[in-house]
């Protein structure tokens, strides 16, 4: 959704902010627009447009830029068409602003303050920068504009604002919506998101909730709503320089594919000590999953589908009662919650809003909570008592891929943990699983040398319009994954099903040559998962077996077949997952379309 970016330093602030803008891109959006400051004529000049960041820079190319301040922004529209009026920054008076969130009460305020005659979208953003122009005129103040507009803000909002009478100094407030922000020799910078960050720094400090953040060429100083001066918590990115660059790949989601051996090894590393987990780094003590009698996952999209693998291997393993929600869903189904449940919410980006309000949620109800994600000190994580902190580094695509399988990594840990501490299995069965664990990259890395074959399995699914992936047991949670990825970036109608219940209804739409994803890797359930493929092939199903290679038997040979490399049952959806992520990216790839920017998706969702 929305990103943002400000730059105000000792460099030309236009390419800083093109260059932002363009790694912003994968949040999704649909417009594109900046604000520079003028401070020679005490102006604020803008430029924006519909479209891609590529054409803001065209419509930019022949204008006279000569300036060191400025902010950017690519809108997700939530409020009004997509048009260049709508785009941001809006202007109104001396204020400038751009804004991620939504401002939940700017019908209200548009009739209180009498803006209707005046504005020139149809954005809430345009109602909050007259809202600040509103009193910055009164007051000439802008910390003082700033404090009573915010006051009168309901909703989320990250405002960032340039008053033009204020030449090269960039003041911001959030609600929710999340800020990160930086000093260095060359300036200071904020962004709505690290990645924008992170080419220019490794430190930075989230601006908190609420705090008038003021942005010079040389000092950065915030205030809390009641004038007290706040210092800036600094942060170390552990992301590698150039890590949210492709190098040489084609797309982000194959890189991020391509890198998964290595983001579950560093997700591994330093958490086990003598082939047990360990989570002193983590700062997570032993009696969260000893005193807690019931688990309950919140999460939206991949990282509920993370939250289905584990839920599996808890019954499995640990026999406990666990509950894995969608988040959006969480509070409107009168969930059963107390201090005796563990919550566990799981965010790539730390920022779906989702997620964190049914954190907020549970931990009113008096649940302990433990955050999953890979985004250093978000939202979610800093709501959440505890945190475990995926190591996948910066994730591009829309898609999510490395995410996903650092999850399923923690989740692996804390499962083997909890059974270690409840007694449910001793050391040596401990040890050896851990030991399977770290196996699992180089599997990994096996499968990836052999994705030439799921390349060719793609190719024969290039023109289905509607298709079903098969399993049972944690092979249906895997495919509803693999069926999610395929959705995403191919657009292919795709359907995860329980075997067990093709025959109560969804066997009515196989045709000659459906295409049908069977995945086979749990020995147990296996004759039963084979006759319900037969079922489906004897109407005409065209199928793709993705099998584990010690379960193929002379049976299964009559399939289209793909062999996953073997690991023990419960990890299989390490393999599994990336084999259908390959399919997923390669039935979108050879399509031609913007796999790393699917259609109507957006990387980083902080609405409702
Ligand atoms: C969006 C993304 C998905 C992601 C979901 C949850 O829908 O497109 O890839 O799984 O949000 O995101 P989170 O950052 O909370 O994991």
């Amino acid at each position: 959704m929305c990103g943002i970016i400000g730059y105000t330093g000792k460099k030309q602030v236009k390419p800083i902010i093109i260059d932002a803008l363009t790694t912003l891109e994968y949040r999704g959006y649909d417009s594109a627009g900046m604000a520079v400051c003028n401070a020679k004529e005490k102006r604020t000049d803008v430029y924006k447009c519909a479209g891609r960041v590529r054409d803001l820079s065209k419509k930019c190319e022949f204008k006279d830029i000569n300036s060191t301040c400025g902010i950017g922004h690519t809108r997700w529209a939530t409020h009004g068409g997509v048009c260049d009026a709508n785009a941001h920054p809006h202007t109104s008076g001396s204020v400038t602003v751009v804004h991620n969130g939504i401002i939940e009460n700017y019908k209200d305020l548009v009739e209180e303050f009498d803006l209707s005659g005046s504005l020139r979208s149809e954005t809430d953003t345009e109602v909050a920068a007259a809202i600040l122009n509103h009193y910055y005129q009164k007051t000439k103040d802008p910390k003082k504009a700033v404090k009573s507009a915010v006051k009168r803000l309901k909703g989320t909002f990250a405002l960032v604002i340039l008053f033009a009478d204020i030449p090269d100094v960039i003041y911001s407030i959030r609600n929710v919506s999340p800020i990160v922000a930086t000093l260095s020799d060359e300036g200071a910078m904020l962004a709505s998101d690290l990645t924008a960050l992170c080419q220019f720094t490794d430190r930075y400090f989230v601006v908190p909730e609420y705090t008038i953040v003021e942005l010079r060429k040389d000092a950065v100083s915030m205030w809390s709503l009641e004038d007290n001066e706040i210092i800036p918590e600094y942060l170390t990115m552990n992301w590698e320089k150039n890590s949210a660059e492709k190098n040489g790949y084609p797309f982000y989601m194959e890189k991020e594919i391509m890198e998964q051996p290595k983001a579950i090894r560093d997700t591994v590393f330093g958490r086990t000590k003598g082939g047990i987990p360990n989570f002193k780094a983590d700062g997570v003590p032993d009696e969260l999953f000893t005193q807690c009698e019931r688990i309950c996952v919140v999460a939206c999209g991949t990282a509920m589908h993370a939250g289905l693998v584990f839920q599996a291997l808890v019954k499995n393993r640990l026999h406990m009662h666990i509950d894995v929600e969608l988040a959006s869903e969480f509070m409107y189904s009168d969930p059963v919650i107390d201090d005796k449940t563990l919550v566990i919410a799981v965010s790539q980006s730390g920022e779906t809003i989702d997620t964190l309000e049914a954190l907020k949620y549970a931990r009113r109800k008096g649940a302990k909570s433990l955050a999953i994600i890979n985004v250093r000190g978000s939202s979610i994580a800093r709501e959440s008592d505890y945190v475990m902190y995926t190591n996948a580094g910066p994730e591009i695509a829309v898609a999510s891929t490395k995410a996903y399988t650092t999850q399923l990594t923690l989740f692996y840990l804390i499962v083997c943990k909890m059974a270690y501490l409840r007694g449910v299995m001793n050391d040596d069965e401990v040890r050896d699983c851990i030991r399977s664990l770290k196996r699992v990259p180089e599997v990994i890395n096996n499968l990836l040398d052999e994705r030439n074959a799921i390349h060719v399995i793609a190719r024969g699914i290039i023109n289905a319009k509607d298709l079903f992936m098969i399993g049972r047991g944690l092979d249906y949670s895997i495919l509803m994954e693999g069926s999610l990825k395929l959705k995403e970036v191919s657009y292919i109608h795709s359907e995860a099903y329980a075997s067990g219940e093709l025959k109560h209804g969804p066997i009515a739409l196989i045709t000659e040559n459906t295409p049908v994803v069977a995945l086979v890797t749990q020995e147990r359930i296996m004759s039963k998962e084979l006759s319900n493929i037969r079922e489906v092939k004897s109407r005409g199903a065209a199928i793709a077996l993705f099998i584990k290679a010690d379960l193929i038997q002379q049976s299964t040979r009559e399939f289209d077949t793909f062999v996953l490399p073997n690991l023990p049952d419960e990890l299989m959806v390490f393999p599994a997952s990336v084999a259908l992520q390959l399919l997923a990216y390669y039935v979108s790839s050879d399509k031609g379309f913007d796999v790393d920017k699917p259609r109507n998706l957006a990387k980083v969702v902080t609405v409702e």
